[in-house]
């Protein structure tokens, strides 16, 4: 094995004073260089474009042999396997964190299948996580080793029209490890724009909880809370009770919605119950008769929290004139929407990405009030090693409840 960092300690601008890490001269953070293999529009060159431009120091850590375990992915839908390779070094701007925790979303799997151009082979996935700071690049103010946090999935320039607006979930450089770049199914992960995105853990909450609320939990908080506007008394269709589902699950219910779950698997459901569903619908072709009569003539908010095209007509078809429907779910082979029924039923259709930074501390508050208790949503912990096999799992179906992975 191999040791890991014992501290590191910026002194000022590209002086950077180190015990146990190595020192690595390397190009500017956000210029699509190094470790993040950006294409297209996502990122500018260093300095250009949007980009904060960050150059200096890159800070590595020193290991017997440099080298982690990570889950490798070869080839798209080919079985990955868990590989030696070079331990990320934290870029100017960025950290490097000792991963933790990190969950298995249905978003890996999209990208192990080839749903996502971003991602060139061979590829790490993982995106969904929280760990320690092990390493601190150059520039970066107000983090150092030890500190447990977690990210935000979608990592955010911080320097853009959309960054400074505050959405930094559709910030046009944003990079996501596991996408983007070698991501979290390894012993570590490089995280760029540090400042913008890291989140402190609270004392109370341990590494499995915080890693969901890096992506599933979050996604859903937002999804329900800010996009879908969901108010207490309001009838909610969740439709697939996955990580993504169930988390809307408990969101809404606590928000005080009338929750209806729909899923195929009756243990998703039986958990949707326990989380606070009042109804669960088994998936078939009566799903949108039985819902109709369970709201009185249909809901106020639907939410396709798998990502599939026949849910999505389903959702449409349960919702009241002028209801709104929240896409979360992927849908990389799109969808045909009949428009002609959200122009005459003035129907929203709100596509939801992440959640910024920013938006948590309401969420983490009502975690630390016990309003929220993402911690249930866990209902198994694996290793690196059985990763291959749990994303196999995920082409039948899914295992009712959260998948948190320990590497
Ligand atoms: N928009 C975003 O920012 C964002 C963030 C995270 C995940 N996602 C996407 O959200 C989706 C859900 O992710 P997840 O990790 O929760 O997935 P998951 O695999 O954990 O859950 C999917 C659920 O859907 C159920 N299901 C399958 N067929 C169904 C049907 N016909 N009707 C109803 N339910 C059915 C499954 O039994 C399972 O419980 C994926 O497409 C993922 O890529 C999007
Ligand atoms: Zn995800
Ligand atoms: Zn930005």
């Amino acid at each position: 094995m191999w040791a890991r960092c014992s501290a590191v300690a910026v002194a000022e601008p590209g002086v950077v004073f180190l015990r146990g890490v190595s020192v690595v001269l390397g190009g500017g953070l956000a210029g699509g260089v190094g470790r993040y293999r950006v294409r297209g529009s996502r990122c500018g060159g260093g300095g250009g474009g949007d980009s904060p431009g960050v150059w200096g120091l890159r800070v590595g850590i020193v290991g017997e042999d440099g080298a982690m375990r990570a889950v490798v992915v070869e080839e798209f839908g080919v079985l990955p396997s868990v590989q030696d390779v070079a331990v990320p070094e934290a870029d100017p701007g960025g950290v490097v964190l000792r991963v933790e925790a990190t969950g298995l979303c249905r978003s890996d799997w999209h990208g192990w299948q080839g749903h996502d151009s971003d991602i060139v082979l061979p590829h790490v996935p993982g995106h969904e996580l929280a760990g320690t700071i092990a390493a601190v690049g150059a520039g970066v103010a107000g983090w150092k080793v030890g500190d447990r946090v977690t990210t935000p999935f979608i990592c955010a320039c911080g320097n853009c029209e959309q960054c400074l607006e505050g959405n930094q979930q559709v910030c046009p450089n944003q990079l996501q490890p596991g996408f983007n770049y070698w991501g979290s199914f390894a012993e570590y992960v490089a995280l760029p724009f540090a400042e913008v995105n890291l989140i402190r853990l609270p004392e109370t909450m341990d590494f499995d909880t915080a890693a969901g609320l890096g992506c599933r939990f979050a996604t859903s908080f937002r999804a329900v809370r800010q996009v879908g506007r969901v108010a207490a008394g309001e009838d909610v269709v969740i439709f697939g009770c996955g990580g993504v589902g169930l988390s809307a699950v408990m969101i809404a219910a606590a928000l005080g919605a009338r929750v209806i779950a729909v899923d195929t698997n009756p243990a998703a459901l039986e958990l949707a119950r326990s989380y606070g569903a009042a109804d669960t619908v088994q998936a078939s072709s009566d799903v949108v008769q039985e819902i109709l009569e369970l709201t009185g003539g249909g809901a106020r908010v639907t939410m396709d929290a798998l990502g599939s095209n026949a849910i999505v007509q389903d959702a449409l078809r349960s919702l009241r004139p002028r209801g709104r429907h929240l896409q979360v779910g992927l849908l990389p082979d799109g969808v045909q929407l009949d428009v002609s029924r959200l122009i005459g039923q003035e129907l929203e259709w709100l596509g939801s990405h992440g959640m910024p930074a920013h938006a948590y501390p309401e969420m983490l508050d009502l975690v630390a009030s016990g309003n929220l208790k993402p911690q249930d949503l866990i209902t198994r912990t694996i290793s690196l090693d059985e990763v291959p096999a749990a994303l196999d799992e995920l082409t039948a179906g899914t295992p009712a409840g959260v998948t948190v992975i320990r590497p």
